[in-house]
Formats: C-alpha cells, structure tokens, sequence
C-alpha cells in the first residue's frame, strides 16, 4: 500500500530502494508520529473539520497504538514506505472512513518535521543528562585529587606543574560549553512545523498555534517554505553541538590512552575494565577509551555530511532529506553510549600519587623558580635568564599548590563557580515524555 498509489503498481524494486532503511529507522518516530498525530486530530475537531465522536474515535485509536508501540509490536510491514503510511493504514483498518479523515491539512514532509523535532527534543534531554552526570563526575574526581600534582605538558614536552584536579576540572568546564551549544540547538529545534503541509500551507482553514501549544513547541515555525529549508538546518545545529561533545570526549579519551602507557603511568583502571592480547601476554589495553575516541572522531565528521547531503538541495521538499534521519540518530546513539561507558570507567580511575617527584620531571618548576625571584623584586627577564642557568645544574625548590591563588589556578580551581554556570546552562531542558503527553491528549476525549 502506497499513500500516493493512483491504480499503476509501482516497481517493487524502485519502493524498496526508496523507502531505504525507513522501515527500521522510523520505528524511532512512531511514538512521535501518533503524538503529533493526535494533537492534529484535535486541532481539526477544533477548526469544525471533523466532529466530536470522530476526534473521540481517532484518539482512542491513536492511544491503542501508541500502546502497541510501547510493547513493541507496532511494526512497518513489508508493503509500507514509512511510520507514516503505516500509521494511517492502522487508522483506516480500524476506524474505516473516519480513520481515513486523519491526514486532512497536512503531508508527509510536515509529519516527518514534527515527528524529527519531537524525537530530537527528547533526545537532547536524555542526553543533557548524561551530560550533566559527566560533569559532575569530572567535577567530584577534581576535587578528590585536588592536591595530586600532574606534570602539564605542551607541544608534548613536560613544560609546568598541574594537578588532577586542574586536569579533570578542565574537562567539566569543556561540557560546561558544550551544553550551552546544546541548549542552543534545542532552541532553534523547539518550534512548530506542523500545518506548512507539503511546505505551501494549506486552504484549510488549520488553528497551528493550538497545535504548537498542544505539542509544547516554544513557538511555531511560520513560514511554510522555511520549514521545508529547516529540514538539514536543525540537524546541522545539532550536529555542531554533538560535534563540540564529541570533541570533548575524544581528547580526554587521548589523554587517558596516553597517561595508561607504560612511559607515562599517570592513571591506570583495575584490571576487570580493561582489555589484554590474543598473543602478547603482558598487554593491558585501554580499548574502551580507544573507541571512544573514534566514534567521537566519526561524529565530528557529522557536520560535513549534512553539509555535502544538503548544500546543492533546491528549496522545497526533497527526497535526499530522508537520508538525515539514520546520521542524526545514529550520532545521538554513538553518543550516549559513549558517555555511559565513559561514566562506568570513571567510576574505576585510578590516579597514581608523587609523579612530580621523579627527576624527570625537576625542569617543570622552573617557572616557579624565576616567579619566586621576580616576587623577590628581580626583573622578569633576568630572572628568566638566571633560572635557565639553574636549569643545566638543575635545583629548585619545588612549588607547593599553596603558591597557586589565582582563579583557575591550582590552588584555586573555582569548581563551585563553573557548577553554577553549568547548572544555569541546564535549566532549558525539560518536557513531558511521549507517555504523559499521549495523557494529556486523551483528556481531549470528551
Ligand atoms: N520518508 C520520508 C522522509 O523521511 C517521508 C516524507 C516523504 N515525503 C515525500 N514527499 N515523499 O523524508
């Protein structure tokens, strides 16, 4: 069954390929694509389209399927191109002409809109928290090890005295900002394209403000031409944002895969959370962080995708659109389990103590050397020269965190600070589940 089947059978072969992986990939719509289904029912009872017991009848059919989804027995059979199609065949084979009413006002290319912005809101939440439980992690490590001194590299050469907890507090200020770019793309997806129809509006007389309140949408997307341009705009916003976390996950998971090798030994995990070789009996892997690493790797390619799929789109729907759903929830996929695992090996890090106290490592408070000398009234550059001197014979007195006391600093990490701005950051994302807004438009059944 095709919606758009006018008596020609179509070419099995031409359906398969162009409803592509739709069959499995929109299974994530289908509770999207009720809800939004059901706020369109009761808009159309609204503006006078169709009558009361119709409304009452749609949305109890609507609910039963959303049930059926919820168990998992809503599937897209083998003679359908989407959620879609699949959804109002369900409707018609149990409600007959009422159930055939249902796609009055809109189309396809506004449906799968709403249903991707639905779907990628509750995505962004779910992640947000993940997020949010990273942070505090990075956080809790940062101020447990606190006092343990790391030496901080540049350009790969040991250059000054860190700690952990600089270490692991840089990395929740890094998610601090990568929330913020989040929170931004959840904005500019919160708004309604339910009723730009095919993407030219419609001459039915639509209420979309009821429907952009119904879905709890922040505003609508108004022009109907747009919203079709949206499509790829949103994902791109998205994309960035994952893009920037991704970023962050990848170079900490770097760090770890070098602060575990046997030169470094900086940290270390028990030896249930990591992983040996078929052949080499002394290996001790850190696989986990690895593929961390190249699946964050892989998601900051994201952007680039959806600007090569979308960059030679005339305005207006077309199909190449459908390729977007697979790589946005792909990404969102890679990411939270990611993040989880991540969340499990931080829970097992082992930090090793007294690594500033090997020789290799004296140069590294040179810097403190001539600090101490210019507090001594020494001008910066003599002091300089007069350490690099010392450095050849090498005798410092070893900086304690306590000289530290700038914001930032060792001393002074300023973790309540960016917890605050995190928790601001936070703040926008909130909404209902798919199960309590299917609720609240059953109250609509009057
Ligand atoms: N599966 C399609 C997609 O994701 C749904 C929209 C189909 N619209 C159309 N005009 N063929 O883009």
């Amino acid at each position: 069954m095709k919606l758009w089947e006018k008596g020609i059978n179509p070419e099995p072969a031409i359906i398969e390929f162009t409803a592509g992986r739709d069959r499995k990939t929109d299974i994530a719509l289908a509770k999207w694509d009720i809800i939004g289904s059901m706020a369109h029912v009761i808009m159309l009872n609204d503006v006078g389209l169709i009558l009361d017991e119709e409304r009452n009848d749609l949305l109890k059919a609507l609910h039963s399927l959303f049930v059926c989804d919820e168990e998992g027995s809503l599937i897209i059979e083998k003679d359908v191109e989407d959620i879609h199609s699949q959804i109002e065949k369900e409707m018609a084979s149990i409600l007959g002409v009422t159930g055939k009413k249902i796609h009055a006002g809109r189309s396809r290319n506004d449906q799968v809109l709403v249903d991707i912005r639905l779907y990628t809101r509750e995505e962004i939440d779910k992640l947000s928290l993940l997020v949010s439980n990273l942070f505090n992690r990075f956080q809790s490590l940062s101020g447990r090890y606190k006092d343990v001194l790391l030496p901080g590299y540049t350009h790969m050469q040991p250059a000054m005295v860190s700690s952990f907890g600089l270490w692991f507090g840089a990395y929740a200020e890094c998610l601090a900002d990568d929330i913020l770019l989040l929170s931004g793309a959840r904005t500019l997806n919160n708004r309604n394209p339910l009723g730009t129809a095919a993407g030219f509006g419609t001459t039915l007389p639509l209420n979309r403000k009821l429907t952009t309140e119904l879905l709890e949408f922040d505003d609508l997307l108004y022009n109907s031409a747009y919203a079709s341009l949206s499509r790829g705009k949103v994902e791109m916003a998205v994309a960035s944002a994952l893009a920037s976390l991704a970023q962050t996950l990848s170079r900490f998971s770097m760090d770890i895969c070098l602060y575990m090798s046997a030169e470094f030994r900086f940290i270390d995990f028990p030896d249930e959370y990591i992983t040996g070789s078929s052949i080499m009996p002394q290996k001790r892997n850190p696989d986990v962080f690895e593929l961390i690493r190249g699946r964050t790797n892989i998601i900051q390619t994201l952007p680039n995708e959806i600007a090569m799929l979308t960059s030679n789109l005339p305005s207006g729907y077309n199909r190449d659109l459908q390729l977007l759903k697979q790589l946005i929830f792909d990404a969102f996929a890679d990411m939270k389990e990611s993040i989880e695992i991540m969340l499990l090996m931080l829970n097992n890090i082992k930090v090793r103590k007294n690594i500033t106290e090997s020789p290799l490592y004296n140069t590294i408070f040179s810097t403190e050397e001539v600090n101490r000398l210019v507090k001594d009234g020494i001008p910066f550059r003599d002091a300089y020269k007069a350490v690099s001197e010392m450095v050849k014979n090498s005798s410092f007195s070893k900086t304690t965190i306590k000289d530290y006391h700038h914001e930032g600093s060792l001393g002074n990490l300023c973790n309540e600070e960016i917890a605050k701005i995190f928790k601001e950051r936070m703040k926008s994302f909130k909404n209902k589940t798919a199960a309590e807004m299917a609720e609240k438009m059953m109250e609509y059944v009057k």
